[in-house]
């Protein structure tokens, strides 16, 4: 098992292709031991403090679950109850938790937030997601391609809607393992400039395409796999009456994957709106592995745990 021990998990970007591949192959054997109920705790005495500043389901159970599994303990701390929230600075935040605990993961809004705390602790810092990035999800998301499709090479993914933080990590994901990517969002909402560019300038060496575009057919023609997001992420609230009206012509729905392949996958990170970004007959339809996907955030997450803890 390849070490990543002491590292930081705050982007993909950060990750090589050979370390991306291991962290899946780990994700693999984990959750091929657990499914067989084989008791497997590295773990065992690490503790792991889990800070929250946005809501969250899968981020905060699975990472949860995860660490029990292997042996460990987490902990949730809702970012206002701590004194962070009384203005307590996120480097003294990262000193004092760093005394306790063996790897912080943060869920927060600003990328920088993340930066800076991984700057001030001397354990891991893990992104839960950020306004910029959701590296956690993206590694679940290749897990979850990489078991149907078996390889990255020729493979193409879709993505279609609000060019946000789950389309940034996911530009970063597919350019690292080689797989092609093409994202249609409306114009005003494209992905980062530094992710489209950083996945140009990775992709030169993978091989992996990349394509940002406002045409949800270009992006869609030939996908073995689509994929999309909410239209108003946490923190977007106030513009959401305005993204509805934007993004109708992105949504998800049974004319739009007509242009997939025929077998294509269905993905989406969750939580869904069914009439919004995704029709109920997409998302609740035969070629969706939404909750697969959900699934395998465990999975992936283990492995980062595993691997950055030992
Ligand atoms: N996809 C995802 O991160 O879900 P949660 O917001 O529920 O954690
Ligand atoms: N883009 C969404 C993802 C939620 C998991 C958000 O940031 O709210």
């Amino acid at each position: 098992v390849m070490s990543l021990k002491g590292r930081d998990f705050l982007t993909l970007l950060d990750f090589s292709t050979d370390e991306i591949m291991d962290l899946l192959a780990l994700a693999s054997d984990l959750k091929a031991k657990q499914k067989a109920g084989v008791p497997y705790k590295p773990l065992a005495g690490k503790t792991m403090a889990m800070i929250f500043e946005k809501q969250s389901t899968r981020t905060r159970v699975s990472f949860e679950v995860g660490m029990i599994q292997l042996g460990g303990q987490a902990m949730y701390l809702n970012g206002n109850d701590l004194q962070l929230g009384r203005g307590e600075t996120i480097a003294d935040t990262a000193r004092v938790l760093s005394q306790y605990v063996d790897v912080i993961m943060i869920r927060t809004f600003a990328h920088q937030k993340v930066e800076e705390l991984a700057e001030y602790a001397s354990v891991p810092v893990i992104n839960g997601l950020t306004d910029d990035d959701h590296p956690c999800q993206a590694l679940a998301d290749l897990l979850t391609i990489y078991e149907v499709k078996k390889t990255f090479q020729g493979v193409k993914l879709a993505y279609v809607g609000d060019g946000n933080n789950v389309a940034n990590a996911l530009l970063a994901a597919a350019a690292k393992v080689g797989m092609d990517i093409a994202i249609a969002c409306p114009p005003g909402y494209e992905p980062k400039a530094e992710y489209v560019e950083a996945a140009r300038r990775i992709g030169e060496k993978t091989g992996a395409t990349v394509v940002v575009t406002h045409d949800p057919l270009e992006a869609v023609a030939g996908a073995d796999a689509v994929y999309t997001d909410v239209w108003t992420s946490m923190g977007q609230e106030s513009e959401s009456a305005e993204r509805l009206k934007v993004f109708q012509p992105y949504q998800v729905n049974e004319q739009l994957v007509k242009a997939a392949k025929p077998d294509y996958l269905f993905l989406h990170c969750l939580p869904a709106h069914r009439g919004e970004e995704v029709t109920a007959g997409v998302m609740d339809g035969p070629n969706s592995f939404v909750f697969e996907q959900a699934g395998n955030r465990l999975h992936a997450q283990k492995a980062i745990l595993v691997s950055v803890l030992s």
